[in-house]
């Protein structure tokens, strides 16, 4: 078996109490779900219990103790979330709920605003509901086009169709970096060199990019950046959209109320600088200084480190699926070319049975169209099975998961 990791996954599984459970008696969890969410590590349970338990209070508000203490806390993290992803400015960084409400604020913000009947905006076969649905409903209400790049039958992104699809219309382009069923990895700057060219924008879906590989908005030249927290180690509910300062600045808010304002009058109201503008109401304070102990987490460990073993425990993943006869894995077959995770289908064997048989086993995965139907119907499939890595995975439990899909086999096929 291979075992060549940068990690230490023991002291890293260490620091991860769900792991160590059995899901029956004598069979241990093997959770391969990380690309639907991310298990959390002891440091960020323990910062969000500590700000409840110690310094619980309203940020931006009070000019008491507890206040001013949540304050540095909440924004710290912003700072440091920044730093992550090489941001120019703190003030570049816009807290949301996750990806999907990062997306819908470009969406009825920045196109709403700044975009005409008969204006293109470029996305993908391949994306994610998220970066699908609310161009659609942006399109139904204001005569916005959305196009949408192929996929080849190799599972990557039509570069030759992309290019030819790319004219003036275009105002937008939104890709996602990583794929979520493909694994396959965009080439995002030079994707963003093409929409610059013609004076179009790039929104980049970073979800199951930045919580696995090292990500420089700056050096990739996006102009939006979208992601979320609970893939990354931190908690649900706090997101991020990365914006270029000048583009945010010029965008109207997206949702009205307090905090988001300096300035409020019967006759009309005067926005908050940056981020504040964006930020209406009580924030997701909690959380956000979860999301900064992930983030420290990740960065102490290091996230360099992070994509290699997931690199080799993918490399290894796809070695031994070639082993089972049958079994289809979707996206390119080269483990440096994409993301820590694979989607397979196998032979006259439904996606749910076989995450049925592995769940039995210990193994957690995820059956069904993962949030991706026009992928799925682009190659005749209506689902598919997905196992996604992370910094805890180990090569035996892929060795579970090779023997579960045997065991597959044993159980459904007659
Ligand atoms: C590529 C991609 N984009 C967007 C999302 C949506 O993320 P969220 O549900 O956190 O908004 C996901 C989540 O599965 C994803 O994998």
């Amino acid at each position: 078996m291979h075992t060549e990791t940068l990690l230490d996954v023991a002291t890293i599984r260490a620091d991860f109490p769900i792991l160590h459970q059995d899901v029956r008696p004598g069979v241990p969890l093997a959770y391969l779900d990380n690309a639907a969410t991310s298990q959390k590590p002891l440091a960020v349970i323990d910062a969000m219990s500590d700000y409840y338990l110690r310094y619980n209070a309203n940020v931006h508000r009070g000019i008491h103790k507890l206040s001013e203490e949540a304050t540095v806390a909440y924004e710290g993290a912003r700072k440091r979330i920044a730093r992550f992803i090489n941001a120019a400015s703190w003030r570049e960084i816009i807290y949301t709920r996750n990806t999907t409400e990062s997306i819908n604020l470009v969406a009825w913000s920045w196109a709403r605003t700044n975009l005409k009947p008969g204006d293109v905006i470029l996305s993908t076969e391949m994306e994610h509901h998220s970066n699908t649905v609310p161009w659609q409903m942006l399109a139904g209400q204001t005569g916005i086009e959305v196009h949408y790049v192929p996929v080849t039958d190799a599972g990557v992104l039509d570069m030759t169709a992309f290019d030819e699809m790319l004219d003036e219309r275009v105002k937008l382009v939104t890709i996602m970096h990583t794929s979520n069923v493909l694994g396959a990895i965009q080439p995002v700057r030079q994707i963003a060199d093409a929409a610059h060219s013609v004076g179009a924008l790039i929104l980049v879906d970073g979800a199951q990019s930045v919580p696995h590989m090292p990500v420089d908005v700056q050096a990739l030249d996006c102009d939006f950046f979208v992601f979320s927290a609970h893939k990354m180690l931190g908690p649900t509910g706090i997101g991020i959209l990365y914006g270029r300062q000048e583009i945010l600045d010029a965008m109207p808010p997206f949702m009205g109320g307090g905090d988001m304002i300096k300035r409020v009058e019967l006759s009309g109201s005067q926005w908050n600088d940056l981020p504040h503008k964006f930020e209406a109401g009580t924030p997701s304070i909690a959380e956000a200084i979860g999301f900064g102990a992930a983030v420290d987490y990740l960065t102490k460990i290091g996230m360099e480190h992070i994509h290699s073993h997931e690199v080799a425990v993918t490399a290894y993943a796809l070695d031994r699926l070639a082993e089972v006869a049958g079994l289809r894995v979707l996206g390119p077959l080269k483990a440096s070319e994409r993301g820590g995770l694979v989607s397979m289908v196998m032979e006259d064997i439904h996606p749910h049975d076989i995450a049925e048989v592995l769940n039995h086993e210990g193994i957690a995965v995820r059956a069904g169209h993962h949030c991706a139907m026009p992928l799925h119907h682009r190659y005749n499939l209506t689902a598919s099975t997905r196992a996604s890595f992370y910094l805890y995975n180990t090569f035996e439990e892929i060795d579970r998961l090779i023997e579960g899909l045997y065991k597959v086999k044993e159980v459904l096929v007659l």
